[in-house]
């Protein structure tokens, strides 16, 4: 039987997740960000939420590619999977770079939005289907990787907020 969820309580007091679920809540973060944007109606509130996607993004790129991504390609031997999740990240930072400080200021700017949410999409389904099964069948300390990325997480956003 499953324990019943106690979200006031994780509200509060977050308690530490394994590495994959860390990240897995990041992308879903992100995605429903991305679908307040799609309903958004004001200028102000395009802007403030693309501000938030782009944080988040940065963040979870920069704890992806200092700490996940050498783990895993170590503990996968990988030659193929991380390099290229890699320069996907390359990508993204680039569309994130256009919009990123930028005034909402019509149909281009939806669109890069737009792009930007289409391309994340692609990544994370990428991680999610390829990358993370097979992470969670290495030897790696999931808890302790978990610990790891959240620590540098706080300590990134702290910088950033
Ligand atoms: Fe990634
Ligand atoms: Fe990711």
């Amino acid at each position: 039987m499953s324990q019943p969820q106690r979200k006031s309580a994780e509200a509060t007091k977050p308690k530490t997740q394994e590495a994959i679920a860390l990240l897995r809540a990041d992308h879903r973060l992100v995605a429903s960000l991305f679908e307040q944007y799609e309903s958004a109606k004001t200028a102000t509130k395009k802007k403030a939420l693309v501000a938030q996607i782009c944080m988040e993004l940065t963040v979870h790129a920069q704890i992806e590619e200092e700490i996940f991504y050498p783990k895993v390609k170590k503990a996968l031997k990988d030659k193929e999977l991380v390099p290229e999740a890699v320069v996907e990240h390359a990508t993204l930072k680039d569309l994130i770079a256009q919009i990123e400080d930028v005034e909402p200021d019509g149909e281009m700017y939806d669109a890069k939005v737009k792009v930007l949410s289409e391309y994340v999409k692609h990544h994370v389904k990428e991680e999610q289907t390829e990358i993370f099964p097979k992470v969670k069948d290495t030897k790696l300390d999931l808890v302790a990787l978990g610990e790891e990325l959240a620590q540098r997480k706080e300590e990134l956003l702290s910088k950033l907020k």
